[in-house]
């Protein structure tokens, strides 16, 4: 005879158990996924994702783009994304702007200003629910705009979604990039790839060369610098699309992720 608590028990292991298959097997028309992340708030994670997902769209691969920057989700701001993901037969069809199809924590937020201050299980439970119900089609790549730092949200997002390698976002400055090795170092703790290295905000403002060195120093593919640029001030449609000499850092970036993938082992698409 099982006890009213050892049938709960049981209970919850066959919920987990069947959500986890149910995850893979979602992901599993999912190539390749790469998390943009980096150790700090604001050195253009977002702006690196959108483009780098608008990029690779444009070169004709299928894109899918994740916001699970749970505090913080502005994906579809930058997007210019009004409308929210649509919701047939019980699974999430995700919104589409530039050939790339969108899921943001922000649908599902009731208006803009709204907090969101979530713990560890909360968050747990959202991405849980997002990557079970989300149809994404066959994709050949999925970039996860991260949360940023080193913090229960982004540990979180690793530890459900199993991703392929993560692009690490870096500013010129060597000593802003403290964080930067921080986040390095869970991401190797937990047994994943850093895929390559970006410094983003280069120019006569910041300086050059803190990306670089971070990549030397933590023997990681460093794959480029994007300028600071006034470009990225008009928000009709992503910079990479809208500015050549953007679009040739992204193309140039793109080059480098997909060299850095098949050395990994990971053949991209
Ligand atoms: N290379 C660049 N040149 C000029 N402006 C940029 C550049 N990269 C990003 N920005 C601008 O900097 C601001 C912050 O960028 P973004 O929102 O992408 O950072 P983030 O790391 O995602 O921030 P958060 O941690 O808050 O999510 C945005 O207004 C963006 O347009
Ligand atoms: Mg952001």
């Amino acid at each position: 005879m099982t006890t009213p608590q050892e049938n709960a028990r049981l209970e919850q292991i066959k919920r987990t158990w069947q959500q986890k298959r149910q995850i893979t097997e979602r992901l599993s028309t999912i190539k390749t996924k790469i998390g943009v992340y980096s150790g700090k708030g604001g050195v253009g994670k977002t702006t690196v994702a959108v483009n780098l997902a608008a990029t690779l769209a444009q070169e004709g691969s299928k894109v899918g783009l994740l916001d699970v920057d749970i505090d913080c989700p502005n994906v579809t701001k930058v997007l210019g994304i009004t409308e929210k993901a649509d919701y047939v037969n019980g699974q999430i069809v995700p919104a589409e702007k530039w050939g790339v199809k969108v899921i943001s924590m922000s649908f599902f937020q009731e208006n803009e200003e709204e907090a969101i201050i979530w713990r560890g299980p909360m968050i747990h439970n959202a991405i849980n629910q997002f990557l079970q119900s989300t149809d994404w089609g066959e994709l050949d790549y999925l970039v996860v705009d991260m949360p940023p730092g080193t913090s229960d949200s982004p540990l979180t997002v690793m530890q459900t979604l199993p991703m392929d390698g993560f692009l690490v976002v870096s500013t010129p400055q060597e000593l802003a990039n403290i964080d930067a090795k921080r986040c390095i170092n869970m991401i190797r703790k937990l047994n994943l790839n850093v895929v390559g290295i970006v410094e983003n905000y280069t120019g006569e403002v910041f300086g050059q060369g803190g990306g670089e060195n971070l990549a030397k120093e933590v023997g990681a593919p460093y794959l480029g610098a994007l300028a600071l640029r006034s470009a990225y001030q008009d928000n009709t449609r992503p910079t990479s699309l809208l500015d050549s000499e953007v679009g040739e850092e992204y193309a140039h970036l793109v080059d480098g992720l997909k060299k850095s993938l098949k050395e990994m082992g990971r053949e991209p698409a």
